[in-house]
């Protein structure tokens, strides 16, 4: 068989499963922008929380930085790519966590690649929640260590693995990014704590926390794409291990550090986030999530359908009526529970919010099994 002979194959099977993907450009900024065929929609599907994506200063931080130190960055970080703004992002990603250190990759993706990496070996055990994210479960699979995959925040069979294991690392999102419940950090640390593992804490999703303790042997991986507004990602915790990732982490050291105007818009984005504008932002944010989601604790709703092309169909009925959500399915979620994953943002006008929950409502009358508990 030829190679595209076998390509078509693969494409027909991943056709025929109803699981064919494709891109549809979204041309506007922040959630409001109109397809390809004109048609004005408004966004709930982005990891916008905030709106900062299209803050005036976030956007004026990256054009000065594009200004004075050019487009990108020309190489990696420990060859000649780092810039001022590189290390100044740094310091102010650890302040903010109350850690001592903090190190940039170019997506959460790569963080959570390097972190598992570096410090995975074949004699460390990584346990990792079952519904982790794929740059989890990649980090795991490349970290050349044992991996044991425990129920969704069952501490209970989580801790039973960890009894034979002499070096451990437990791996968990803090909020989950396809159901949007947390993880009970607390119990986790606990349970890490009298194990004595290391605990790598994913808060790619956590813009309405919950509250990380910073103290003790945590790692936390964050990204700036999502609440941040911009591109990257990074990992925070004590010197001596983000000191080690700096120097062993493949997805850090064996690529081109980000574009210096990424940076700046991140850091211009964090000031947002830190002060009364950003409390006033998170505020309206739970406001919106009140009203579609009364008693959630972060923005992501997810509308589970359970089969593909039920979920298209509610996605493309979203659609008729200005709305863009589109289907997750698998790979993304198991088998069986396609869906559509609602979020909701800052940005968001109430108009559009009141929109947004009017055809949920109709939605859920028809099938009361997917509404979010
Ligand atoms: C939990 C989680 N971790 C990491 C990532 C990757 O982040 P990034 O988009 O910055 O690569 C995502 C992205 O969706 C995510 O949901």
């Amino acid at each position: 068989m030829t190679w595209r002979a076998w390509a078509e194959d693969e494409a027909c099977a991943i056709r025929r499963a109803g699981r064919w993907r494709t891109v549809r450009d979204l041309d506007g900024r922040g959630p409001r922008g109109t397809l390809a065929d004109g048609r004005p929609v408004v966004s709930f599907a982005s990891n916008d929380y905030l709106g900062l994506t299209s803050h005036p200063a976030v956007i004026a931080a990256a054009q000065d930085a594009a200004g004075r130190w050019g487009a990108g960055a020309g190489s990696a970080r420990l060859i000649t790519g780092s810039r001022p703004i590189h290390s100044r992002l740094e310091s102010a990603l650890a302040e903010w966590k109350g850690v001592e250190q903090a190190l940039l990759f170019s997506s959460g993706f790569a963080a959570n690649l390097g972190v598992l990496t570096a410090l995975g070996d074949p004699d460390v055990l990584v346990c990792s929640d079952e519904r982790n994210h794929a740059s989890i479960i990649d980090g795991c699979r490349l970290a050349r260590a044992r991996v044991a995959v425990y129920r969704h925040v069952d501490l209970d069979h989580l801790d039973s693995l960890l009894t034979a294991a002499e070096r451990a690392i437990v791996v968990s999102e803090t909020v989950f990014s396809m159901d949007g419940d947390t993880a009970p950090m607390a119990e986790l640390a606990d349970v890490c704590r009298r194990r004595g593992a290391l605990l790598v804490l994913d808060e790619a999703h956590g813009v309405l926390g919950p509250y990380v303790d910073p103290s003790g042997d945590v790692l936390l991986v964050g990204t700036l794409s999502k609440a941040l507004g911009s591109v990257g990602g990074f990992v925070a915790g004590p010197a001596p291990f983000v000191e080690l990732l700096r120097n062993r982490a493949r997805s850090f050291i064996f690529t081109t550090a980000m574009p210096p105007a990424d940076c700046a818009a991140a850091l211009a984005a964090l000031c947002v986030v830190r002060s009364a504008e950003g409390e006033a932002l998170r505020g309206r944010l739970r406001r919106h999530l009140e009203l579609v989601a009364p008693g959630r604790r972060a923005p992501i709703v997810p509308v589970v359908l359970g089969e593909e092309e039920r979920t298209l169909e509610a996605s493309e009925w979203l659609l008729a009526r200005g709305l863009l959500v589109p289907g997750i399915r698998p790979p993304t979620v198991p088998p069986g529970s396609c869906r559509l994953r609602v979020t909701l943002s800052a940005a968001h006008t109430d108009e559009e919010v009141s929109r947004l929950l009017a055809a949920l409502d109709a939605l859920w009358t028809s099938q009361p099994n997917a509404r979010p508990a």
